[in-house]
């Protein structure tokens, strides 16, 4: 069977979003995302919202939803003193009348970076990390029945005494209120903590705390349920002090693993005799996971850990986009890249992303904020409790196989990490700790060494033995970063820069895989990232991703989706080179590598069949090694009248040399070859030049079309064709067409590439997109957008409406793209614009 699927370079396999899954919900958590005020310039009158909000204008206030920036940026070349601002988020609700006498508490799940709330002009709390929720009472402040105001001060300045500030950062830290609000809603006697614990074996734990002590007889009851509802377990225990701890075992829970990633809805009650006073829900998996000296494994199965490492910023957002972009990436990284794990460098990510994980089976490593650089003792006692609060809030994610208890790349500080380990093990007794990196020989207070190892330089090994890092042999051990820094890699690079990058991922991932006692390796980076000024290629992006900034692949990622099974990922196939002498030095391009799955690759020239190829024994440890074709020629002289039996080998070895090498610059060897055939009488230069142009020439009558087949099981499973552009293609590549505007906005995330008639990417190619957007939702960014290596991107955001919106995209030279969107609005007509005082439809409170 012949199978015929259009497979390119770089858009080997692009995902297109499912619609959610429905992460646990809380009965008593209302989103509170819209009607928001913003400001860029706080001032102190604003702690009183209530007179500001009268007079919006005067304060410059204008109209916010949530997730938001305090400044939309440009894609590259902006200041980071842009956004490090302290700004002002000012709303006005009226509470619902159910819900008088009920304790009332604002949760914000990430404000960059520095948070002071206030409720109708007084102070409630203060937050000091830019990547842990934080929760405020507002009870004692509220006025029943009437309006209510909340002001909140974000700081984003880099000046702040908490994590990661203080030294330099490798990464922008943005600002604004930039992950969702709730407003969470409980009776005064309420479940106040949770702790969670689901193994493998089927058991579990659940740890909760009651907000306050009472005389009466209270009972937390926990019921487990497949996702669909129905319950499988039901365990019930007696309140005892202000903790109850239920265990249960539940036979017919299924097991959670990255191959089959089966999640569980638990939900906890207090119940005081028949009323149930308040639940709590979480989405959970039972899974063990257990690392030693060999490796990783998850319920006795060895996991090779194989992945990038991924910051939260977006072009133009800055780290506020909604729940669709940040499960979008879990999807890119799990089902385009075929990473079985990601490493949330460097602080605790969205929960939405981390749900996504969850669901695919992509394994996670977290870890506490920070960038090499450790503070004083108040900026300690902020790392410690940024400990704590990850582990509290994120432990229910199956997918989390480490807690990052140290500032990444940070000195060894006993005193500090003994502590940070404390915590995450009183907190999660079933995971291990971890810690990340850049010198050998550190201290290990964790349970697993976690090694940043930049010592690739492209000829030599791609990791160091383990032994020579630590001494520590029998504990958990991987690679957290790799490549980098080491290769700063554009998507307009030559083919030349990007292959090497592509091969140095290769390399590191092959010998951290082949290496006794090492886990795995987790590259650097997902994709390009917004830095600061100290960093980047001075213009405030590190070009280290193997995606560009909107996460379109560069040459990297095919070694990453190369390595998935094509009956899991479907087929992958890759070939390195565009097949044009003229991006090269002297006009060779030398071997071509192909990243594919497949057990071949069989190449042709135009429709002649030239020879097939298997993976490279170079690459022990990969999965799925690239293909290394090294001759563009196979058995085509046998049956050309002009080349003498007794010469054919020595006229194929020389003119695979001079593509190769070029004629200028033969290595000795084929220098003698050639000088022994020009002596014979059956060679002549003029021979050799008409059987080069015939064979691997590329211009005129021969301007040749390579075509490249992977073969699988006997059956072609895919084709790619490289050779002269004659016709140019826009892709635009949208992760949906639906958008849902329900407890905030929405964002579709789209994809561009200019490529040819073979649905090569036009890497070159110097030309603007042009984008205009009709009907009922927004651009995001420049209506006009560079292509970059071939590639740019946008984004459509919804605006509080329901409707439809059509995008089209046009760059010369090439046919026009349309994209139509449906954006549906079940919950709020006209929301937008701030609605003050008016109560809560189902699950919001806007
Ligand atoms: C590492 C660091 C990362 C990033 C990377 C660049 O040292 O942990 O945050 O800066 O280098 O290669």
């Amino acid at each position: 069977m012949t199978q015929q699927i259009p497979t390119t370079v770089e858009t080997a396999r692009t995902v297109k979003r499912e619609e959610f899954g429905a992460p646990a919900s809380d009965p008593h958590r209302f989103a509170f995302n819209n009607g928001w005020w913003f400001t860029p310039t706080w001032a102190d009158e604003l702690r009183d919202a209530k007179a500001a909000l009268t007079t919006p204008e005067r304060w410059g206030l204008v109209a916010a939803r949530l997730p938001h920036t305090v400044r939309e940026h440009p894609i590259d070349s902006f200041s980071e003193r842009e956004y490090q601002v302290v700004s002002g988020y000012l709303r006005a609700f009226t509470l619902a009348p159910e819900h008088e006498g009920k304790t009332v508490r604002l949760v914000l799940d990430g404000v960059a970076q520095h948070t002071t709330l206030f409720c109708n002009g007084q102070l409630v709390g203060t937050h000091a990390c830019g990547y842990t929720a934080a929760q405020y009472d507002l009870t004692q402040h509220l006025d029943w029945g009437a309006e209510n105001v909340i002001s909140v001060r974000v700081d984003a300045r880099a000046e702040l005494d908490q994590p990661p500030f203080g030294g330099v950062v490798d990464y922008m830290t943005f600002g604004g209120i930039y992950r969702e609000a709730w407003l969470d809603v409980r009776n005064p006697q309420h479940l106040e903590t949770l702790q969670v614990s689901a193994d493998g074996d089927g058991s579990l734990v659940v740890k909760a705390t009651l907000s306050a002590k009472s005389d009466d007889e209270n009972l937390v009851v926990v019921s487990l349920r497949m996702l669909d509802g129905s319950e499988i377990a039901r365990a019930s225990a007696p309140v005892v002090g202000v903790q109850a701890i239920v265990e249960l075992v539940a036979k017919e829970a299924q097991r959670w693993s990255p191959a089959s990633p089966t999640l569980h809805e638990v939900s906890v009650r207090l119940v005081q005799g028949d009323t149930v006073i308040d639940e709590r829900r979480k989405r959970i998996g039972f899974r063990t996971v257990h690392w030693d000296g060999q490796g990783l494994r998850i319920n006795s199965e060895t996991v090779a850990l194989r992945g990038l490492n991924r910051h939260q910023s977006w072009p133009y957002l800055g780290y506020a986009a909604p729940a669709r972009a940040q499960r979008l990436d879990a999807d890119i990284l799990h089902r385009e890249l075929a990473c079985t794990v990601v490493r949330t460098s460097h602080y605790p990510q969205s929960h939405h992303f981390l749900d996504r994980c969850d669901e695919l089976g992509l394994l996670v490593v977290t870890e506490i904020p920070g960038w090499q650089h450790i503070g004083g003792d108040t900026w300690k006692r902020q790392a410690v409790e940024n400990t704590s609060d990850m582990v509290s809030q994120w432990h229910h994610h199956p997918s989390i196989i480490a807690w990052g208890v140290r500032i990444n790349e940070s000195a060894d500080d006993d005193e500090l990490y003994a502590e940070t380990n404390a915590v995450a093990r009183a907190l999660d007794p079933t995971r291990p700790t971890t810690g990340v990196r850049n010198f050998a020989g550190s201290n290990l207070l964790e349970d697993v060494y976690a090694f940043n190892d930049f010592s690739h330089t492209g000829e030599n090994a791609g990791v160091k033995a383990k032994g020579t890092v630590t001494p520590e042999l029998n504990a958990g051990y991987f690679v957290s970063e790799h490549t980098g820094h080491m290769f700063p890699t554009k998507a307009e690079d030559d083919e030349a820069h990007r292959v090497a990058h592509a091969l140095r991922h290769a390399r590191v991932t092959s010998d951290a895989a082949a290496q006794p006692g090492v886990a795995g390796a987790i590259g650097w980076s997902m994709f390009d990232y917004a830095t600061q000024r100290d960093f980047g290629s001075g213009d405030r992006i590190c070009h280290h991703g193997v995606l560009d900034l909107f996460r379109g692949p560069k040459l990297a990622a095919a070694l990453y989706a190369s390595q998935g099974d094509a009956d899991r990922f479907g087929p992958v196939l890759v070939p390195a080179s565009a097949m044009h002498g003229g991006d090269h030095a002297g006009g060779n391009f030398g071997d071509t590598i192909v990243f594919t799955n497949a057990d071949a690759v069989r190449l042709f020239r135009d429709d002649t069949f030239v020879a097939a190829f298997e993976p490279s024994p170079l690459f022990p440890g990969l999965a799925h090694p690239p293909v290394v074709i090294d001759d563009l020629i196979g058995d085509q002289l046998a049956a050309d009248p002009e080349v003498p039996k007794v010469l054919r080998n020595d006229i194929k070895a020389t003119l695979m040399d001079v593509a190769r090498y070029g004629l200028e610059a033969l290595p000795a060897p084929s220098r003698d070859r050639l000088q022994a055939l020009l002596e014979s009488e059956d060679f002549s230069m003029e021979l050799g030049t008409r059987l080069f142009t015939r064979y691997l020439g590329a211009w005129g009558d021969r301007a040749a079309a390579w075509r490249f087949e992977a073969v699988l099981d006997g059956n072609t499973v895919a084709r790619v064709t490289r050779g002269p552009a004659e016709q140019l293609r826009l892709i635009a590549d949208a992760d949906t067409q639906h958008l849902v505007d329900a407890q905030t906005w929405d964002l579709a995330t789209i994809r561009l590439r200019l490529v040819d008639e073979h649905g090569a990417t036009q890497h070159y190619a110097r030309r603007t997109v042009h984008l205009e957007l009709d009907g009922d939702a927004e651009l995001v960014g420049p209506h006009d957008v560079p292509l970059a290596g071939g590639a740019a991107g946008t984004y459509v955001r919804t605006i509080g409406r329901g409707g439809t919106a059509t995008l089209r995209a046009t760059v010369a030279g090439a046919e026009p793209v349309e994209i139509s969107f449906v954006l549906e609005h079940p919950v709020l007509d006209s929301a937008v614009e701030a609605r003050r005082g008016i109560n809560a439809p189902e699950g919001t409170y806007s």
